[in-house]
């Protein structure tokens, strides 16, 4: 029978966040509900040698996480490990199955794997929590679960890497090169050393997907989500960009539609006084707006050891206080996939940058490919011929489906002066 007074945790993963959290519990056993304390009973890592910014060494060590979480010494399980597959899934099955607590911040392992692992959670009664997973120290899992559980969310846009958020900011301010500002990311700490889950925009697609679940009453859908990252922005798309009087950002953004949810992620336009714009370096920033509610704005640091560890630790107190919400926001039993929504009509408007060779006539093509698409332009910029006899075009369209803005790509990368395909960046939708 177990203790009241004491639960016993096993943690997986002492990394970043793994180490940060031992940390915290280190410094503060007694944090969570008046009368309970934590103690970490059991760890595993990767590597038992490893020097660790904590004292480990009188904790049980298990070379197998899965065999940690399914421990009869532990009372709840912290699955810090990271990755949708493999050691942190099998770990997190492992516990679930034994009818153990999970608290993760794993947003990849949710967002592609969520309704099993609820399906799991709740036919052993058990809860599965996972604040962590999204915007690090902000709240934001749980104000749109519970915060709003009163209220029709219709929409959610923000900021949910910081390490793209930090990019592209360093780009706009240094006047360097994506590539450059990478790899000072890289050597500072901000990004992996294999960046491809944060430039490719998949980190923010998972966390966008899990608020998308809890907002809309459905499962994550990782595969229905369209993802484009920020690796094919130019530092001339930001200067060019800055000129109309928009600041480019990796938008993630899921809004009811047309037969489901659209949910996606892409570098998007912001007018420059807008909050989303201000957010810069690694802030997170989220737009949420509820038919009853109206918008709520939040922001902060959306990773590092503190802050993550923060919510991981609330979580715990949550589970230490007897909470057992459904995992996301009905019975699991209920859950359907959130269906992808029929995007092409949705409407808004976008930024369209053409390379192309510096000839008569060639505007006019242009004007005519917009035509026949239906779009209608609303600002025109063009740069001076650069050494390469090429021109720079930029225009923003006024408002206008999704469709027809294809079209118009379309049209233009077939005409013989334009010598790349266009490259289009739509104007944040929250904002339309
Ligand atoms: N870093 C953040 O700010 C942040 C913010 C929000 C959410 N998260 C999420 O938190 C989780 C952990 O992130 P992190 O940044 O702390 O990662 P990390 O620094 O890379 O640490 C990962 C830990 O997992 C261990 N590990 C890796 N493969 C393992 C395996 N096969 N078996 C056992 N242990 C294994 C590693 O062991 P060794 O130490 O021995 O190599 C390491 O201790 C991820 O899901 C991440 O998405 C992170």
């Amino acid at each position: 029978m177990k203790d009241e007074k004491v639960w016993r945790i096993g943690v997986a993963g002492l990394g970043t966040v793994g180490a940060g959290l031992l940390q915290f519990l280190a410094e503060r056993p007694d944090f969570a509900p008046a009368g309970a304390k934590v103690v970490v009973s059991g760890v595993s890592a990767r590597s038992r040698s490893r020097p660790r910014p904590v004292d480990i060494s009188r904790i049980a060590w298990f070379d197998d996480a899965a065999a940690l979480a399914a421990s009869p010494d532990i009372d709840l399980f912290v699955e810090l490990v990271g990755g949708s597959d493999g050691t942190a899934k099998v770990a997190v099955e492992a516990a679930l199955a034994a009818g153990k607590p999970v608290v993760t911040a794993n947003k990849a392992l949710l967002a592609e794997h969520g309704l099993e692992l609820a399906r799991l959670a709740e036919a052993k009664g058990v809860p599965l929590a996972f604040e962590a997973a999204v915007m690090g120290g902000v709240p934001a899992v749980k104000l749109v679960r519970e915060g709003l559980a009163g209220d029709d969310v219709d929409s959610i846009a923000g900021i949910l890497n910081g390490t793209c958020n930090f990019i592209l900011s360093e780009m706009e301010k240094s006047g360097r090169s994506f590539e450059d500002v990478l790899h000072e990311a890289q050597r500072l700490g901000y990004a992996e050393a294999d960046p491809t889950m944060d430039v490719g925009g998949f980190d923010a697609a998972h966390k966008i997907c899990l608020l998308a679940a809890l907002a809309f009453g459905g499962a994550p859908n990782f595969a229905a989500a369209e993802v484009e990252g920020i690796d094919q922005v130019g530092l001339i798309d930001i200067h060019l960009a800055h000129e109309l009087g928009y600041r480019i950002k990796l938008i993630a953004s899921a809004s009811r539609g047309e037969g489901g949810a659209s949910v996606r992620v892409q570098p998007a336009l912001v007018p420059l006084d807008h909050p989303l714009a201000q957010a810069g370096g690694s802030l997170n920033a989220l737009f949420i707006e509820g038919r009853r509610t109206g918008r709520i704005y939040l922001q902060g640091p959306g990773a590092g050891a503190g802050p993550t560890a923060a919510a991981v630790a609330a979580d715990i107190a949550d589970v230490m206080a007897g909470g057992r919400r459904p995992v996301f926001q009905r019975p699991a039993a209920d859950l359907v996939p959130l269906a992808r929504a029929d995007s092409r009509a949705e409407t808004g408007k976008a930024f369209i940058r053409i390379l192309v060779k510096d000839r008569p006539g060639v505007i006019a093509g242009v004007t005519e490919a917009l035509a026949k698409a239906g779009v209608s332009i609303d600002s025109f910029l063009q740069r001076p011929v650069e050494d390469s006899g090429l021109v720079p075009i930029v225009l923003t369209t006024q408002p206008t489906s999704e469709a027809a803005l294809r079209d118009a790509v379309d049209h233009i990368a077939d005409l013989e002066a334009v010598v790349e395909r266009p490259r289009m960046i739509r104007l944040a939708r929250i904002l339309n």
